[in-house]
This record gives C-alpha cells, sequence and structure tokens, in this order.
C-alpha cells in the first residue's frame, strides 16, 4: 500500500468514527451540533488521529481499535481552531476551504461549537471501554496536559497572541511553536504509544519523534502561509505578514526555516530507528509533513 492510499485509508476510518461519536445535526439542540459538524467534517487532512493510529501500529502491528482514541485528537484540534479563527483570536473567514464556523454560526454559537468539541473529545476516551482502564486514564492524562497552559497548546495560543507586532527572539518563537501546535501532534504520537502498551525505550523513542514532528509541522505551516495560495491552503494565505505574527519565515528567512525544517525531519527519523520496519508510515508521515504544499 502506498502512503496515499494508506492516509485514504485511514482517514475514512477516522471520519466514519468521528460520524458515529458526534451527536447528529438532528438532535436537539440542532444548531450546535451543525455548527460543530460544520467545522469537523469540513475537509482537515486528520494527521493528529493518523499519528496515533501510525504509532500504535509502530508498536503492535495492527491496531484497530486505535480510531477512536485517535478521534479525540481531531476533536481537540477542531475546537482549537474554531476558536483560533475568532475575531478575539486571528479572525479569520476562511477554514478548511469553507467558511469559518463563527461566520457562518456567529460568535455565540462557534465559542459553544468550540466548548462542545473540547468536552466530547475526554467523553469519548472515558467511553472507550475496550481499552484498559488504567491506559485510558494515561490517555486523558496526556491529552489534558497537551491542550493545556503549560509548555501546551493554550499556552502556545497566549503567546502567540502576545508576541503580535512585538520583537520576538529565537527562544520565544520556539516556545510558541512547540506549544501551540507541537505538544498535541507529539501528544498524538505518545497517545499511539499509551494505546500500544509501548515499553519505556519505544515510549521515548516515540515522544521524540512527535516532539520534532511537531515543531516541524508548525515551521513549515508559517512557510505555507508565505509561499502558498488561499485555495491550496483552504485557509487565507499571507496573514502572518498582515497580522505581524511571530513565524520562523520573519525571524530567520524562508531558507533557513527550511533548513530547520529538515534538521527535525532528520532527527525524527533518527528517533524512531529502533523501531525497525514497523515504523514505515511514521517514517513516511514526517517527510509528507516536511514536503507538504498544502
Ligand atoms: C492547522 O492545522 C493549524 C496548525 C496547528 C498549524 P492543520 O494543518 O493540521 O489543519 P487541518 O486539520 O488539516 O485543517
Ligand atoms: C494555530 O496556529 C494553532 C492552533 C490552532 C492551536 P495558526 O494560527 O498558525 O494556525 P492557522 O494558520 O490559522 O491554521
Ligand atoms: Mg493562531
Ligand atoms: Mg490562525
Ligand atoms: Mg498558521
Amino acid at each position: 500500500m502506498t502512503l496515499t492510499q494508506y492516509l485514504a485509508d485511514r482517514m475514512a476510518k477516522i471520519d466514519a468514527e468521528l460520524n458515529r461519536l458526534v451527536p447528529a445535526e438532528s438532535v436537539r439542540p440542532s444548531t450546535i451540533h451543525r455548527a460543530m459538524r460544520h467545522s469537523l467534517f469540513a475537509g482537515g487532512k486528520r494527521i493528529r488521529p493518523v499519528l496515533l493510529m501510525a504509532a500504535a501500529e509502530a508498536i503492535v502491528g495492527d491496531a484497530p481499535g486505535a480510531v477512536t482514541p485517535a478521534c479525540s485528537l481531531e476533536l481537540i484540534h477542531t475546537y482549537s481552531l474554531i476558536h483560533d479563527d475568532l475575531p478575539a483570536l486571528d479572525n479569520d473567514d476562511f477554514r478548511r476551504g469553507v467558511p469559518t464556523c463563527h461566520t457562518v454560526f456567529g460568535e455565540a454559537m462557534a465559542i459553544l461549537a468550540g466548548d462542545a468539541l473540547l468536552t466530547r473529545a475526554f467523553q469519548v476516551l472515558a467511553e472507550a471501554d475496550e481499552i484498559p482502564a488504567a491506559r485510558r486514564i494515561e490517555l486523558v492524562r496526556e491529552l489534558a496536559v497537551a491542550s493545556g497552559t503549560v509548555e501546551a497548546m493554550i499556552g502556545g495560543q497566549v503567546e502567540d497572541l502576545e508576541a503580535e507586532r512585538q520583537p520576538v527572539n529565537a527562544d520565544r518563537l520556539h516556545y510558541i511553536h512547540r506549544s501551540k501546535t507541537g505538544a498535541l501532534l507529539r501528544a498524538s504520537v505518545v497517545m499511539g504509544g499509551i494505546y500500544a502498551g509501548a515499553d519505556e525505550a519505544a515510549a521515548a523513542g516515540l515522544g521524540e519523534y512527535g516532539r520534532r514532528i511537531g515543531l516541524a509541522f508548525q515551521i513549515v505551516d508559517d512557510i505555507l502561509d508565505v509561499t502558498a495560495d488561499t485555495v491550496t491552503l483552504g485557509k487565507t494565505a499571507g496573514k502572518d505578514v498582515a497580522q505581524g505574527k511571530a513565524t520562523f519565515p520573519a525571524l530567520f528567512g524562508l531558507k533557513e526555516s527550511r533548513r530547520q525544517a529538515d534538521e527535525h525531519y532528520q532527527a525524527a527519523l533518527a528517533a524512531i530507528e529502533p523501531l525497525g520496519e514497523q515504523a514505515l508510515r511514521l517514517r513516511e508521515i514526517a517527510e509528507r509533513v516536511v514536503t507538504r504544499t498544502a
């Protein structure tokens, strides 16, 4: 199976599971379920849930049940995007190729849709009773920590906003990127290891791989904001310069940013080398992270 076929297969499974896990539009109150589904099924790349599944597969070979904890990541990620796009944050009107949640449903409903996706993520993990309870608690903890304020998603979003139109040094930029985006991507890989019962050495390798590709992913996101167009990205290009965001291209230039992304890619590969052949998909996904054009 090629990587493209693998991704299509896993994405179809993830979408079917998300559809099962989120209340139908007809369920009262219909507005919130329509708003949640509007953003959830608009066509994201599903990189976080795919990473959880690929990490679990790297440990145990086959891991079809990993699709359920994988969906908890996509629920959190989609909530973070809905809130990231709000007028009070990045003020974006285009996301995943469609108008943003608040543009269609209004700000109040978009805030609530984000809240609801966030809450649902932890319900999904709590109810995944085919996973041994001790592992379920570890999964909940990992996801909560990565979504939180300390070296984690919300903390990164805070400093991202505070750094707008401010001079930033490499340390601060690194903090923003490893927190706002890196933490959840790293958690995706780590959660795959937890689900599959990875031993200490394998878990450490997965953690380092996740940390590296998490950083590379946001560096490439910054690069694409400069080099790609809005239709290709499915979100407004050129926003970072317009808003004076702290980005890798702004601080280091495009060429050096690409070099740093590649360095993280190489280090990610080295970290999972001990996992051998079973980590093929993780290696391929890492390459895709740094070579992607959207
Ligand atoms: C966008 O994430 C926001 C960042 C953290 C860079 P993705 O690029 O994974 O967005 P989707 O899920 O494919 O829409
Ligand atoms: C978003 O970073 C990170 C999170 C949503 C947590 P960006 O603001 O760079 O993401 P895009 O470019 O809007 O997708
Ligand atoms: Mg942002
Ligand atoms: Mg944004
Ligand atoms: Mg961006």
